[in-house]
C-alpha cells in the first residue's frame, strides 16, 4: 500500500536552498526562500532575541508541558503590536494561541474555518504557493482573484470576487508586505476592503507574517486593524519567523475575533482540539524568548531598533533597483515602491534558468526574488545580469 504512493515533487522555495549550496561558484547570490540577510550577506539572531535566549537558559527552571495553547504570555504581549495598544483584544473579543511558525498558524485557521462550514477561500493570485497548498490539502476550495495589475493593487479584481462572494466564503488577505509581489494595499485602499469585507458577510483570514518589515509595526498594522473593526468576525494568522529572526524555531500566532466574547471560549477550543490532533503542543523556545524580550523594555527597544535597521537597509536595497530603472528588457523602477522581502521581476521561465545557469543567481521560478539577498556589493553584479538576459 505504501508502494502506492505518487513521487510528489520538493517544495519549490526550500528546494532553491539546496540547490543553491550545492552551487561551487564563490560570486553566486542567493534570492530564494524568504530570510533577512545583512548588508554582508548573514542572517545573525538578533541581539534582543540572544539576550532573552541567554536569560532563558539561566532562568527556566522545567520544561513540563504546557497544553496546546503553548505560552499564553507570549501570545498575550504581542496583542499591542497586532491589535493596537488602545484595545488590544477589542473588549475580550479577541483570543489566540501559540502555533509552530505562521504556516501551523495558517493550518489550524484554515482546519477551523472547515470545521465551522466554509468551503470555500477567496485568494489573490499570486499568494503564497503554500496558502493554496494547504487549502488544497484540507479540501478547501480555491477562487482566485488577481492581485496585481501594472504596478499597483487591482482593486477592480478584489470588488469582483467580493461582489461574487456569498456567505460561507472566507478571503486570505496579506496584512503587509504581500509575498510574492511586494504589492501592498494603500490606507486608503485598505478602508474601502474593510467595508467591501463587511458588506460581503465572507469571513476574513489575515496572514501577518512580516510586521514591521513593510513601513513599520504600526503601519504594517493598519489593513488588518481596518478590517477587524469592520467585521463581526476574524480570524489572524501571525508569524515571528521574520520580525524575530526566529526562523527554525517555528513561532507563530493564531488569534480569533468573535462577535461576542461569549462565543471565544467555544471557538478556541477548537482550535486546542485541532492542534491537540496536529501536533500537540507547539515548540516552546522562540516563543519564550519573544515573551522575554517582551517583557523587558530595553530588550523590547533593542528589537524594536534591531528591526528597523533591517527595514531601512531593504528600502535602500529597493532605492538602488528602482534606480536602475529600465535595466534589459524590464522595468525595476516600481521595485522601490513595494514592501517587504520579495519582488517578482517577470522574467521568462527560461531567463529564471539563465540567471542560476550563467550567474549562479537563484530565485523562484516565478520571478519572485528576495531583496533582502541583495547587497551593496552583490547588487550590480545582480542588475548587470538583469540586464545580460533580459536584454
Ligand atoms: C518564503 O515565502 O520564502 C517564506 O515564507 C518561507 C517559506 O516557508 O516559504
Amino acid at each position: 500500500m505504501l508502494n502506492d504512493l505518487t513521487q510528489q515533487p520538493a517544495d519549490a522555495l526550500l528546494a532553491l536552498i539546496k540547490l543553491h549550496n550545492t552551487d561551487p561558484r564563490a560570486d553566486k547570490i542567493d534570492l530564494g526562500v524568504g530570510v533577512y540577510r545583512t548588508g554582508e550577506g548573514d542572517t545573525p539572531v538578533f541581539a534582543a532575541i540572544k539576550a532573552a535566549e541567554a536569560k532563558l537558559v539561566a532562568e527556566q527552571d522545567s520544561k513540563a508541558y504546557l497544553g496546546p495553547e503553548g505560552d499564553m504570555g507570549f501570545v498575550e504581549k504581542l496583542m499591542p503590536y497586532i491589535f493596537g495598544k488602545d484595545s488590544p483584544d477589542m473588549g475580550g473579543r479577541i483570543e489566540g494561541m501559540q502555533t509552530p511558525g505562521g504556516t501551523g498558524s495558517l493550518r489550524l485557521a484554515l482546519a477551523m474555518i472547515k470545521r465551522a462550514g466554509y468551503r470555500r477561500v477567496i485568494v489573490g493570485k499570486p499568494s503564497w504557493p503554500n496558502h493554496n497548498q494547504i487549502c488544497a490539502d484540507l479540501g478547501l476550495e480555491v477562487l482566485e482573484f488577481n492581485h496585481a495589475a501594472g504596478g499597483a493593487a487591482d482593486m477592480d479584481a478584489l470588488r469582483a470576487a467580493l461582489a461574487s462572494a456569498m456567505e460561507g466564503d472566507a478571503i486570505l488577505l496579506h496584512g503587509c508586505c504581500h509575498n510574492p509581489t511586494g504589492i501592498d494595499y494603500t490606507d486608503a485602499q485598505w478602508d474601502e476592503i474593510a467595508l467591501l469585507v463587511a458588506q460581503s458577510k465572507v469571513l476574513p483570514v489575515l496572514d501577518l507574517a512580516y510586521q514591521g518589515l513593510g513601513l513599520g509595526m504600526e503601519e504594517d498594522a493598519y489593513g488588518l486593524r481596518r478590517v477587524l473593526v469592520a467585521v463581526p468576525e476574524a480570524l489572524v494568522c501571525y508569524s515571528c519567523d521574520k520580525n524575530f529572526g526566529l526562523y527554525r524555531d517555528r513561532t507563530g500566532a493564531l488569534y480569533a475575533m468573535a462577535a461576542d466574547p461569549a462565543d471565544l471560549p467555544r471557538i478556541m477550543s477548537n482550535g486546542h482540539a485541532l492542534a491537540r490532533a496536529n501536533w500537540s503542543q507547539p515548540p516552546d523556545h522562540g516563543a519564550a524568548a519573544v515573551r522575554l524580550v517582551l517583557e523587558d523594555e530595553a530588550l523590547t527597544k533593542q528589537w524594536l531598533a534591531e528591526l528597523d535597521e533591517m527595514r531601512e537597509r531593504m528600502r535602500a536595497v529597493r532605492a538602488k533597483l528602482a534606480a536602475a530603472g529600465r535595466t534589459g528588457g524590464v522595468d525595476l523602477t516600481p521595485i522601490g515602491a513595494q514592501n517587504g522581502l520579495f519582488s517578482i521581476i517577470p522574467f521568462t521561465p527560461e531567463q529564471v534558468q539563465e540567471m542560476r545557469s550563467r550567474h549562479g543567481i537563484y530565485f523562484a521560478a516565478s520571478g519572485r526574488i528576495n531583496v533582502a539577498g541583495l547587497t551593496m556589493g552583490n547588487i550590480d553584479q545582480f542588475i548587470a545580469a538583469v540586464a545580460d538576459v533580459t536584454g
